[in-house]
């Protein structure tokens, strides 16, 4: 028998996205070359992997409130990351165990089917503080077989299954195969308020134990969301999107942050955790996820920051958020170096005149200082020691970042209508952030720099809900 919920529900995102995505598809805030929600609110990219001939990028979907509301997990795939197409939600929260929220995971694919595991997140009715008591984060598990709809959904753990010490708050399964067997990370808040991992193996991808815990020596945040562990080039990294850790100069300027650990050791057994890193500088950049592509390790983020005290004006249009670009990472020692992905320079349509320049993609060379302006709306500064973005216009709350950087000597800019990703020095460090500026607004000057600038195209985007073969 069908699910009567999942049902319903399916109706009524048809029936939001065929009323409002006309409407929210014409906003002039809409972007060229991100992924975002055809209607209502995205969060976190989830499940992301290339299976077969396809991409598939999930996100944390709530079409019923651009604000977020009850997440579902939105589904996009494509074969180049250049053209996609978007499928119908992949996950409802339609189980007692899910009932609020299927909130954020990964992906694992063998030949035959692709595993998604998830939260499935509960709150009771009842007056708790939903930290220690009143909510169930459940590790769920969601097969797949044709990569467009759910065979079966099974939960796996439930908080009584959890350690003892830790909160309510454990969730965001990343799983891997690796030597004949199966890892999950689970991110976790402990009673004593400190950010911990959780390690558990299994040798069927349902039967799962507690292998190892991880955690840094003296406290780093109360939550540890969204983590990912991966090995690039030799070395093995825990990333993570810590919440709770104090601003320190220019760094962890925003409400939550994201980085990673470089990680001496076996995660199975003895290990330490090396100095952290933060992934991006900006205003918005949080939970990304990594997976392989045959050689190389991608990311991608979620452009936007819960919880921050400024805003995005399209709530009130209809949507909100995006994703950012996907990018390649590499390893310079114990850091971790991001670029966007090569595909990304296909959609640059020819040089573009400065004062012209609105959606484009830029490369300079620069020299010990030096300054960016765009679109009259921001500023990105640089001179020995640190590299500033400042937002003039359009920012609804944001001022000013900073990235300490001893010297830069490239930089990177993808300008999309409301977003920025600056890369400097090949990768070594990343400001994200949102901007409103009037979409009419044109125009870059370039100081201290010879810059290459390109107007950039569009990706393409179909909507094919039924996923049929195309
Ligand atoms: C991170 C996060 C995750 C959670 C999801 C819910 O942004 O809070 O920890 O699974 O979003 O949407």
């Amino acid at each position: 028998m069908a699910n009567m919920l999942k049902r319903d529900l399916e109706a009524l995102v048809r029936r939001i996205e065929a009323a409002d995505g006309a409407r929210v598809a014409s906003d002039p805030w809409r972007q060229h070359f991100h992924l975002e929600p055809p209607a209502g609110w995205l969060n976190d990219p989830n499940g992301l992997c290339r299976w077969g001939e396809w991409y598939h990028i999930f996100y944390q979907y709530s079409p019923f409130d651009t604000r977020g509301g009850i997440k579902l997990w939105g589904h996009y795939r494509s074969r180049d990351l250049l053209h996609f197409e978007r499928l119908q939600p992949m996950l409802y929260p339609d189980q007692p165990w899910d009932l609020h929220g299927v909130y954020s995971g990964s992906a694992l694919v063998e030949d035959d089917a692709m595993y998604l595991y998830y939260t499935g997140n509960v709150k009771h009715e009842g007056d708790f503080d939903y930290i220690t008591a009143g909510r169930g984060h459940n590790t769920a598990l969601a097969v797949s077989r044709d990569g467009v709809t759910v065979e079966r959904k099974t939960l796996l753990l439930e908080n009584r299954d959890y350690p003892s010490d830790l909160t309510c708050h454990v969730r965001d399964p990343k799983v891997w195969a690796q030597d004949g067997r199966y890892y999950l990370v689970l991110g976790a808040r402990t009673r004593e308020d400190r950010g911990v991992l959780l390690v558990y193996e299994s040798a069927d991808k349902y039967r799962w134990k507690l292998q190892n815990r991880i955690t840094t020596p003296e406290k780093f945040g109360y939550m540890w969301e969204c983590p990912d562990l991966y090995c690039l080039d030799g070395r093995w990294f825990l990333q993570c999107s810590p919440q709770g850790v104090a601003r320190q100069g220019d760094k962890y300027q925003n409400v939550y942050t994201c980085g990673y650990f470089p990680l001496h050791g076996d995660f199975r057994g003895a290990c330490r955790l090396g100095e952290f890193t933060e992934l991006d500088s900006g205003f918005d950049f949080y939970a990304p996820q990594t997976f392989l592509d045959g050689q190389r390790r991608l990311l991608i983020g979620w452009l936007g920051m819960p919880d921050a005290p400024y805003e995005n004006p399209t709530a009130a249009r209809g949507w909100q958020h995006c994703l950012s670009v996907p990018c390649v990472l590499e390893r310079a020692g114990e850091k971790v170096y991001r670029l966007p992905v090569p595909e990304l320079k296909t959609l640059r349509r020819g040089a573009v005149a400065p004062q012209d320049a609105q959606v484009f993609d830029l490369e300079a060379e620069t020299e010990l200082r030096g300054r960016l302006a765009i679109r009259d709306s921001a500023v990105v500064a640089w001179e020995q020691g640190r590299l500033t973005l400042t937002l003039t216009q359009g920012g609804y709350g944001r001022d000013t970042r900073v990235l300490e950087v001893e010297q830069v000597h490239s930089l990177r800019v993808l300008a999309d209508t409301t977003s920025l990703e600056i890369f400097v020095n090949g990768g070594e460090g990343v400001l994200s952030t949102r901007y409103y500026p009037n979409p009419e607004q044109r125009g870059v000057t370039v100081e201290g720099a010879a810059a290459s600038l390109w107007e950039m195209g569009a990706i393409t985007m179909t909507e094919n809900w039924e996923g049929t073969a195309k």
